[in-house]
């Protein structure tokens, strides 16, 4: 069993203070700073893209996790890992190689993340695993924060599980979309160890990050 991580999503945060806000993460406890980048196209949103994630970095003592939802990813990898992402999360759909988008992040030394839409199949990168370190599953569409969890796709955490011991790999298994006290026991029990949280660890309990991180870590 992997230790469980906290991976606070700063789209929940407020933007008028990002940097405040990451210091804040910082202290209370997150394991690493879940950066969600949307381009109004692969997605129906925009946030931030990498001189924001640049000048951010400077304010965070821990990793950041920077989730792609841009497309084509391919061509904009290395911009990301030079703003200072520590794991970049790409989708297969927004690639036409997968393979060589992999070998990229590889390349430049940062961690592999995939994500998987919750209509997407695990089998889509089966055969990629060996050289993935982190699957991110989508547990609502990608595009904005607060919306309501999907438990359908935690068969598919139950899957990569099996998948994971029967060929002996060490990949992490993250899940990212309306995770609340609640299902994040579900996600847990399904196999997941890191577990993206928005609006739980910025809105519940009157904003009190250090509790809400320590209730989720704790489920
Ligand atoms: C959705 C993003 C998520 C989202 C999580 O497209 O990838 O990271 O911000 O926010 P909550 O926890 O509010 O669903
Ligand atoms: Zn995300």
């Amino acid at each position: 069993m992997k230790k469980i991580k906290i991976s606070p999503s700063i789209l929940s945060a407020d933007f008028s203070q990002l940097g405040n806000e990451i210091k804040r993460l910082c202290s209370a406890g997150a394991d690493m700073i879940h950066v969600d980048v949307m381009d109004g196209h692969f997605v129906p949103n925009l946030t931030i893209g990498p001189p924001v994630i640049k000048a951010l970095k400077k304010s965070s003592s821990i990793p950041f996790d920077v989730h792609l939802m841009i497309s084509p990813v391919h061509k904009y990898i290395e911009s990301y890992a030079n703003a200072g992402a520590d794991i970049i999360t790409i989708h297969p759909e927004a690639t036409d190689d997968i393979n060589d988008s992999i070998d990229k992040i590889r390349s430049l030394k940062k961690k592999v993340g995939v994500s998987l839409n919750p209509e997407t199949k695990v089998e889509i990168i089966e055969k990629n695993l060996n050289k993935i370190d982190l699957i991110l599953i989508m547990s609502v569409n990608p595009g904005f924060g607060g919306q309501k969890f999907m438990p359908e796709v935690l068969s598919k955490i139950k899957e990569l599980v099996e998948i994971r011991n029967n060929k002996k790999l060490n990949f992490e298994i993250e899940i990212d979309g309306g995770i609340n006290f609640d299902n994040a026991k579900d996600a847990v029990a399904a196999g997941a160890n890191i577990l993206v949280s928005g609006t739980t660890i910025f809105k519940s309990n009157n904003g009190n990050i250090k509790k809400n991180i320590d209730l989720l870590r704790s489920v």
